[in-house]
C-alpha cells in the first residue's frame, strides 16, 4: 500500500531533512528548505536497486574487454567532449543557461546522425520543435519526436521503439507519480534521473537529460544530479557573442576538462576547427593595451586576446575591474608590478577583458595580463605576432607551465613568431623550433624585449 510523508529538502544540493532548516548542514545555504510530499509505494523500486540480481563476484582479468560499445558521432565537438563517443547506457547531463542552445545542440545531434533517435521534449510543441528541425536541416530519416512529461510514459515509449539514443528536454519538466512534489522540485528531479538511469542501464541505451541552470551557476537546484549521471557537460557562452564552449565537468567515460567548441549560426550550431581564429580580434597591431596568450582548455591549446585599459583615477579610490579572468589574480599581478618592478599603478583604474567572452583560469595567461596592462599604461602596441605562455609568482619570478611543447607547437602552427616563456621549463630544446622561443626569469626581461 501506499503511504505518504513528507520531507524537506534543500533546493540548492538536495539535502533531506525531516523537519524545517533554517541553513542547510550540507551545503551551508540559507533558507533553501522545502517541503514536498513523498509517496512511497511498496512496489516502488530503489533508484539503484537491480531488477535481476544474480550478480556473483568475478575476477577482474576475467572480464572481456568489448570494443563495440563506443557510438562514434559525426558531431566531432560532442564526440571528444565525451571522451571518443557515446558510451552505450550512458546517461549525459548537459547544463547551461537558458537560450545558450541546449536545445539545438541536442536536437541538430537527434537529425543529423544516422541513429535513431528519440527526442522527448516537455517544454515545446511538436510545431515549434519540427520548425527549429527545418531550419537546421533534417538528414536523419530516423527521428522520432515525442512530446511527453510523464517519465513512466517515456519510459514505455522508449522500451517500445528502443532507440539508439534518447534525448530528455528538460529534466525539470519531468515528473512521476511515485513522487507528490511539483515538477522540477528538488524530489521529482531525483527520482525520475533515478528511473531513466534505470531505463538507460538496463536497454542500454544512451540518454542524454537537458538541465537548467539556477542563478547561482549549478545545475537547477539539485546537485545529487551530477552524482547520479556518468558525465555532466557545461553549455557555456556570452549570449552576446556567438560562439559556445561545451565543457566536460565530469566523465566517468573520458577525460574531464574537454572542450567543445560551437558558433551559433542561423542554421544552427557550426563546429569551429580553428577556435584561435575567431578568438583573436582583427586589429593591425598598433593598438595598446592588448596581447596574445596562450592557454590550453583541457587538452586544447588555445589563443585568447587579454585586452586591459589602464586610465588615470577620476575618484580617490582607483576602479579594478575584471571580466573573464579572476579579479583577485589581477589585483595580485598589480600589487606585483607595483612592489617587485616598480611600475606606479595604485593611482590608476585598471580593467582587463579577454575578448569574446569567454573565462580563463589557466594561470599561463598571468604574463599576458601584466604586458598588456603595461601596454596600456605606456601606451605602446605589442607585435600582433609575439604569444605569451607563463605564470608570474608573487616575487615577480616568471614560472614555467604544464604542457609548454604543446603550446609552443600550437603558437608555432598558427604562424607566430615569438613565444615568452619561463626559463624555469625542464628538459625543453627552443632550437626545435622554427618560432623564437624567448625564456625569461623576470618581468623586466620581457619588458625590454617587447616594448624595447
Ligand atoms: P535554445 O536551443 O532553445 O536554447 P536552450 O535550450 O539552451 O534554452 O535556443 C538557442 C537560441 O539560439 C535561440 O535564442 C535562437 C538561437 N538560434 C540560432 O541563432 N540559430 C538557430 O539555428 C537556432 C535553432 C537557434
Ligand atoms: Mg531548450
Amino acid at each position: 500500500m501506499a503511504k505518504s510523508k513528507s520531507a524537506f529538502f534543500c533546493q540548492s544540493c538536495g539535502y533531506e531533512a525531516p523537519k524545517w532548516l533554517g541553513k542547510c548542514p550540507s551545503c551551508n545555504e540559507w533558507n533553501t528548505f522545502v517541503e514536498e510530499r513523498v509517496l512511497i509505494s511498496k512496489n516502488n523500486p530503489q533508484p539503484f536497486a537491480r531488477q535481476k540480481s544474480d550478480h556473483i563476484p568475478i575476477l577482474l582479468q576475467d572480464i572481456k574487454q568489448t570494443d563495440t560499445t563506443r557510438i562514434t558521432l559525426k558531431d566531432v565537438e560532442l564526440n571528444r567532449v565525451l571522451g571518443g563517443g557515446l558510451v552505450k547506457g550512458e546517461i549525459i547531463l548537459i547544463g547551461g543557461d537558458p537560450g545558450i542552445g541546449k536545445s539545438t545542440l541536442l536536437l541538430q545531434m537527434a537529425i543529423k546522425e544516422h541513429l535513431s533517435v528519440l527526442y522527448v521534449s516537455g517544454e515545446e510543441s511538436e510545431q515549434q520543435i519540427k520548425m527549429r528541425a527545418q531550419r537546421i536541416g533534417i538528414e536523419n530519416p530516423k527521428c522520432q519526436l515525442l512530446i511527453e512529461t510523464d517519465v513512466g510514459q517515456i519510459i514505455k515509449h522508449g522500451e517500445k521503439s528502443h532507440p539508439d539514443v534518447m534525448i530528455i528536454d528538460s529534466i525539470q519538466t519531468l515528473f512521476t507519480s511515485h513522487v507528490e512534489s511539483a515538477p522540477g522540485s528538488v524530489s521529482q528531479v531525483r527520482e525520475s534521473t533515478a528511473m531513466l538511469l534505470r531505463f538507460a542501464k538496463e536497454m542500454e541505451i544512451p540518454v542524454f537529460l537537458i538541465g537548467h541552470i539556477t542563478k547561482e551557476g549549478t545545475i537547477a537546484g539539485p546537485k545529487v544530479l551530477e552524482h547520479m549521471v556518468d558525465a555532466v557537460l557545461q553549455f557555456e557562452g556570452d549570449r552576446n557573442h556567438f560562439y559556445r564552449l561545451l565543457r566536460s565537468v565530469k566523465n566517468r567515460f573520458g577525460s574531464t576538462n574537454e572542450l567543445g567548441i560551437y558558433e551559433m549560426q542561423g542554421n544552427g550550431l557550426r563546429m569551429v576547427e580553428n577556435p584561435s581564429e575567431i578568438l583573436i580580434s582583427n586589429t593591425d597591431g598598433t593598438l595598446s593595451g592588448s596581447c596574445i596568450a596562450t592557454t590550453i582548455e583541457g587538452l586544447r591549446p588555445l589563443q585568447v586576446e587579454v585586452q586591459a585599459l589602464v586610465s588615470t583615477a577620476a575618484y580617490g579610490t582607483p576602479q579594478r575591474s575584471s571580466n573573464g579572468y579572476d579579479a583577485k589574480r589581477l589585483n595580485m599581478l598589480l600589487a606585483v608590478l607595483e612592489k617587485r618592478c616598480a611600475f606606479r599603478l595604485a593611482s590608476k583604474d585598471v580593467f582587463l577583458n579577454i575578448a569574446g567572452g569567454i573565462k580563463v583560469d589557466d594561470p599561463a595567461v598571468d604574463l599576458a595580463v601584466i604586458i598588456a596592462v603595461l601596454s596600456s599604461n605606456a601606451e605602446l602596441a605589442v607585435s600582433r605576432s609575439y604569444t605569451f605562455a607563463a605564470e608570474v609568482g608573487l616575487s615577480g619570478e616568471i614560472r614555467p607551465v604544464n604542457r609548454i611543447e604543446t603550446r609552443i607547437s600550437e603558437a608555432q602552427k598558427l604562424g607566430y613568431t615569438h613565444i615568452f616563456i619561463s626559463s624555469y621549463n625542464k628538459g625543453l630544446k627552443p632550437k626545435d623550433y622554427q618560432i623564437e622561443v624567448i625564456q625569461a626569469k623576470k618581468i623586466e626581461d620581457i619588458v625590454k624585449f617587447v616594448f624595447g
